[in-house]
Order: structure tokens, then C-alpha cells, then sequence
């Protein structure tokens, strides 16, 4: 069948395509006034997001919010989270407050290096091609001299290189694998701009070493690997168990550690449950990525490949009840940046790194890890004591109340109301229908 392929439409001005796509809507009038109304007033701002990425014709908003008494090593932050779903912010500030008043999180970067890997085939022996490794590493590091410069002024640059035999694998497939220090940038265009570098640098060496002549090496791709397992951060809470004794009326401090910790193994040995947990984590992770301007599919990428290291995907924390303590810890890796991309150019993400008072990149990676604890830590104590329902439906209570197109003075008597029923769509439809036939 014959399909309607549009072209040009990347070069019609920004009017054109907005008028163009509200055309395909029901009511083209109105689509066109909600898609202006999301413009920003300010013309060189609206412009600033116009350009981040491509073919833009509005813009779509997110709620930023902020998780208050951050407590971290010592160092108390506000964390700005964006995210859409109700109740995430409120159970990152409860788990907050909760544990600031038991000394806080503690946190580490274990490592910070990144990486990345020229792909290539060569069908002659590996050998060959290793035996003037030095000699070639020099020369591809002087390709880059002028691009590592900088990062090297900033104590950061290349690491390390090497070549590896992945022929095992799929047929002549090998790997120059090099890795990285960007410091406080998440370094991707650093690291693909060195790359490619090297890419053009293992060709020439290929084909102008004498020795190498009789074989013909091919690059594949050149590029960053989102996986960074060594670029790794760890935090964790720990108290006595006794302090969970008044955690919620139903349950002992004991019987709440031993289903807590029962919740945590079975995330680690059941992928329906590891998922929603990993899920749960990153609802936290990915809220401070967003509000800081970073990258939160390359985060969650790598933290799922991380999740499956040992060939079978878990839940990504880790429990221990000894000696009467509960230490409870979440390590992953989380490459992030505090400069460059978008951490400057957006204005609100530049307002949330002025508000976390400037953090490296290192300190960031602790800040939205713990982040993820702490929701994390909110959602299992819930699960495993009163359900999630109940909370995430009080929360939940504005949207379905919006839906109803309820008025100020109504949400105000239905907050009241629901303080003491449960909340569902049913509950607050009859709500409104008793209170709107008065
Ligand atoms: C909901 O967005 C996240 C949770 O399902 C996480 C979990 O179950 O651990 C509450």
C-alpha cells in the first residue's frame, strides 16, 4: 500500500508546522490555542527551547517540586525532582525527614570512569595487530591532543586503552575500548569526538604499518557506552532496629525489619517484583536527572544492565540485619554531569544546580542516588505495611478531582472529607454529585 510520506516538513517555519498539526485535530481552533498557550512569554526563551531539539511547535510541561531535608553526609539539601506522577515527591521528603532524624544518608563514589569503543573487524591475527599496540596508542593519543587538552587543564582527559579479541563472539569483531575521566561533565560528546579520532587513527595505522598490509581492518561505529559499571556510587541508611518501632501502629519494629528485608530478597530473586522495585528507584533517579538537565535514559539504561550483571535481572538494593542494625544500601552507576549539555542552557536546570549550591558531578551522583533510596525506602515501607493504595490515592486525589473539573471551594471540602475515606474515582464522583445537588 501506497503511504503518504511528508517531506519538507523539517523546513516549514515553526507556524507553519504547528498549523499544519493542529490540522490533523479534532478542533483544529482550539489545538492551535492549546499549543500557543504553552509558548513561553518570553521570546528569547521560548527560542532557547525551540532549539534544544527539532521541529518543536510547543512545549510540554512536567511539575517541578522539591524534596526537602535531604540529609547527606552531613549536608542538608532541598532536591529538586521533576516528575509527573503523584505521590513520588512526597515519599522521597517523607523517607527524608525519617532518616535525617536518624543521622541521614551516607553516600561514596566508589569509581568514576567512563568509557567507550571503536568497533571493528580485522581479518588477520590478533597478534599481529597487538604487537605494535604502544607505538599505535602514542599516535592516537596525539590525534587527540587538541581535544583532550582541556579536560586534562580540569584534571580529567583518556585513561587507558586497549584492544580486545571479542572474534569469539561474532566473526573478526574487535574493540579498541578506551575509558575516561570527564570530570563534571557526563562527557558523551568528549568522549564520541575522541572516538572518532581514534577510528580515523586505527584505519591509517592499518593501512600504512608494513607489517599489516595482507589484511584489512574495517571500523564498524565509534561511540560512548551508556554502560558505566565503573562509575559507581553507593549510599545507604542504617539504624537500630529499635528506631523503627514506632514506624506504623500495626507492626513491631522486628516484624517490620523481617518483612522489609523478605520485601528486599524478593526483588532479588523474582523479575516481576525486581522490575517494579528497580522502578520505584528510579522514579527518584530520574526526577533529580530531570531537574538537573541530565540524561535519564542513559541512567536508566546503565542501571538495568546493571541490575542484570550477574545474568539475571534484581532488585538493585542490598539489606543486612546484623548485630541489630539495618543497613540498608543502593549501588549503581550513574553517570552524570553538573556542566556542559543542557545543565547550563536550561534556565530551571541551572536553577536547580544553584540550588543543590553548585555540586560536582561526583557530589550529584550521590544526591540523586540517595534520592532513589529514599524512595525506594518510602515504597516498601508502605508495601509492607498499610499497601500503597492508600497513600498514593490521597495523593492522587487533586488529578481525579481536576477530572471532575472541581472548583476551589470543592477540592477544599473533599480534601477534608478524604482525610477520613478512602479515595477512589467512585468516592469522589459521589462526593461531588451529593455536594453539587445541595
Ligand atoms: C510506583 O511508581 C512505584 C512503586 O510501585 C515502587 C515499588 O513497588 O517498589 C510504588
Amino acid at each position: 500500500m501506497k503511504k503518504n510520506i511528508l517531506t519538507g516538513f523539517s523546513r516549514l517555519t515553526k507556524i507553519q508546522k504547528l498549523d499544519l498539526i493542529a490540522a490533523q485535530l479534532p478542533d483544529p481552533e482550539v489545538a492551535t490555542d492549546t499549543m500557543r498557550s504553552f509558548w513561553h512569554p518570553h521570546a528569547g526563551t521560548q527560542r532557547l527551547f525551540d532549539e534544544f531539539s527539532e521541529n518543536t511547535i510547543t512545549n510540554y510541561f512536567f511539575p517541578y517540586g522539591i524534596a526537602p531535608n535531604v540529609l547527606i553526609n552531613g549536608k542538608m539539601y532541598m532536591v529538586p525532582m521533576v516528575i509527573e506522577e503523584s505521590s513520588v515527591i512526597a515519599a522521597a521528603a517523607n523517607s527524608a525527614k525519617f532518616w535525617a532524624e536518624k543521622g541521614g544518608f551516607h553516600s561514596e563514589v566508589v569509581s568514576f570512569i567512563k568509557n567507550g569503543q571503536v568497533h571493528f573487524t580485522w581479518d588477520g591475527p590478533f597478534e599481529v595487530l597487538t604487537a605494535e599496540f604502544a607505538t599505535l596508542e602514542r599516535r592516537l593519543r596525539k590525534r587527540t591532543a587538541t581535544i583532550t587538552a582541556n579536560m586534562e587543564q580540569r584534571g580529567g582527559g583518556v585513561l587507558g586503552m586497549e584492544l580486545i579479541d571479542m572474534s569469539h563472539k561474532l566473526p573478526n569483531y574487535y574493540q579498541l575500548s578506551v575509558k575516561f575521566d570527564t570530570r563534571d561533565s557526563m562527557g558523551a560528546n568528549f568522549i564520541n569526538s575522541c572516538l572518532e579520532e581514534y577510528a580515523a587513527g586505527l584505519r591509517e595505522y592499518a593501512e600504512n604499518m608494513p607489517g599489516l598490509a595482507p589484511w584489512k581492518l574495517d571500523v564498524i561505529m565509534s561511540i560512548l557506552s551508556n554502560y558505566t559499571p565503573e562509575c559507581l556510587v553507593k549510599v545507604w541508611v542504617e539504624s537500630d532496629i529499635s528506631s523503627f518501632s514506632s514506624i506504623d501502629p500495626s507492626i513491631s519494629a522486628e516484624d517490620f525489619v523481617r518483612k522489609f528485608e523478605m520485601a528486599v530478597n524478593i526483588a532479588k530473586v523474582d523479575v516481576n517484583r525486581a522490575v517494579t522495585h528497580n522502578k520505584g528507584i528510579f522514579n527518584g533517579i530520574d526526577a533529580v536527572a530531570l531537574a538537573t538537565g541530565n540524561d535519564f535514559r542513559a541512567i536508566e539504561a546503565s542501571g538495568h544492565a546493571w541490575a542484570a550483571r550477574e545474568g539475571k535481572y534484581q532488585g538493585l538494593t542490598d539489606i543486612s540485619l546484623e548485630n541489630n542494625r539495618f543497613n540498608y544500601s543502593l549501588t549503581l552507576p550513574l553517570s552524570i554531569g553538573t556542566v556542559g549539555g543542557l545543565t547550563s542552557l536550561h534556565p530551571m536546570a541551572r536553577l536547580s544546580l544553584d540550588l543543590l549550591k553548585d555540586p560536582s558531578a561526583k557530589e550529584l551522583m550521590q544526591i540523586a542516588a540517595v534520592i532513589g533510596l529514599a524512595n525506594n525506602f518510602s515504597a516498601l515501607k508502605s508495601l509492607t505495611t498499610r499497601g500503597i493504595q492508600l497513600g498514593h490515592m490521597k495523593m492522587h486525589l487533586l488529578n481525579i478531582l481536576n477530572v471532575y473539573s472541581a472548583t476551589d471551594y470543592e477540592k477544599a471540602l473533599a480534601v477534608e472529607h478524604f482525610k477520613h475515606h478512602k479515595v477512589s474515582h467512585k468516592a469522589v464522583d459521589d462526593f461531588l454529585t451529593s455536594l453539587r445537588n445541595q
